[in-house]
């Protein structure tokens, strides 16, 4: 007689990102290799667990079949479904937070399922740890085109944004020139500049500035008059969201209602404003990319490291091995404890060789 198979499921949370449906692809066809497990997708992260009726999917080859290619999720996704925080909304338009927790482990564990693979970022991973420490059997796989993990020597999406950005640069690098202009690109990067110092090193920009080191526009108006000094200048800046002015604040908007974070987005516009203000003549255009970085098919490095993370993982589960998160470490995939995946965020160190290289090509991070 066979075996009753073994359950997993398998959801994406937070934002979505290049390379995710390669990682649920890679675990599915992992799972089929083993022939005692099944693999089953939540729709919309834990939402599709704690909805009346449940949104739950088999991940059948048919379902699966092709889709490292495409990019976005083909489970959805969403950063309003936090069950640790579930956020209802009031009548009287507040939010009201509940934990949920204990009622989607149980839901969880009635369903069938022996194990939950969780694909998200940082946020995700906090989720993750919490829901092992109160009884789940859990694993984690890490996803951000930020690059902001501490745990993982790289996140997939990186490199698509990072792509995606110089690719926009580059065709903003033919208008300065012609147009004798101070273009400005601003790239995604909460926290982190990384997508900023790649894009602007393999752009060619002459000025880079992220959230790590606060900018002095004093410093920029010089670099600016240098390129302009012999007539007939023009010259490129890439700007992080998160990037602010020394003691200034974040350009921050209203977040949506139930979401986990403030929206950013707009400091291209109040750096063109600073700049005007100090005494900057040249003409100046803002190019605001947001998630175009986030869109699109994942680049061939992204689809290969999402692959060996759906695979890492699904090993973990088939060995019990929960509590976990894959990771990159030194050129191969390993796993790290939840713990460790969640103490610290990753950030551009400005004492880095990539930030003292970027220096040394030229690069003004406006310190
Ligand atoms: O964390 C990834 C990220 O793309 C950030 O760079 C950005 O600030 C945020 O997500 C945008 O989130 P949303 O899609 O919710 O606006």
């Amino acid at each position: 007689m066979d075996q009753p198979k073994k359950k997993v499921l398998v959801l994406t949370g937070g934002g979505d990102c290049p390379g995710l449906n390669a990682v649920i692809r890679a675990i599915a066809k992992r799972a089929r290799k083993e022939k005692t497990w099944e693999v089953y997708g939540s729709i919309e992260a834990f939402n599709g667990v704690l909805n009346e009726p449940t949104e739950i999917v088999k991940l059948t080859s048919r379902r699966t079949a092709g889709i490292h290619v495409k990019g976005g999720t083909i489970l959805k996704t969403t950063n309003k479904g936090n069950p640790l925080k579930f956020p209802y909304i009031q009548p009287d338009g507040t939010i009201k937070e509940v934990n949920r927790s204990e009622e989607l482990i149980k839901k969880i564990k009635d369903l069938g399922f022996d194990a939950v693979i969780n694909i998200g970022g940082d946020g995700s991973q906090r989720i993750s740890k919490e829901l092992y420490e109160k009884g789940l059997n859990i694993v984690g796989v890490p996803k951000t085109i930020d690059n902001d993990l501490s745990a993982t020597d790289m996140t997939f999406g990186f490199q698509t944004a990072v792509q995606i950005a110089t690719d926009s640069f580059d065709k903003l690098v033919t208008t300065a020139e012609s147009h004798h202009r101070v273009m400005i690109m601003e790239v995604m990067g909460r926290d982190a500049g990384w997508i900023a110092v790649h894009t602007a090193i393999a752009g060619g920009a002459e000025i880079c500035l992220i959230p790590e080191i606060p900018y002095d526009i004093s410093k920029l108006v010089k670099r600016i008059d240098a390129r302009y000094k012999h007539g007939n200048g023009f010259l490129n800046i890439v700007i992080a969201e998160g990037a602010k002015p020394k003691d200034g604040t974040l350009v921050a908007r209203q977040g949506d209602k139930g979401s986990e974070h403030v929206r950013l987005g707009g400091v291209a516009f109040q750096l063109s404003e600073q700049l005007k203000l100090a005494g900057v003549k040249a003409d100046i255009r803002e190019t605001v990319l947001g998630h175009t970085q986030r869109g699109g098919t994942p680049v061939a490095f992204d689809r290969v490291l999402a692959s060996l993370f759906g695979v890492k993982a699904m090993e973990l589960v088939i060995h019990g091995e929960y509590g976990k998160m894959v990771a990159l470490k030194n050129n191969s995939i390993s796993y790290v404890s939840l713990e460790e995946a969640t103490r610290n965020y990753n950030f551009v160190d400005k004492d880095s060789f990539l930030v003292k290289a970027a220096k040394g090509l030229g690069i003004s991070f406006g310190d």
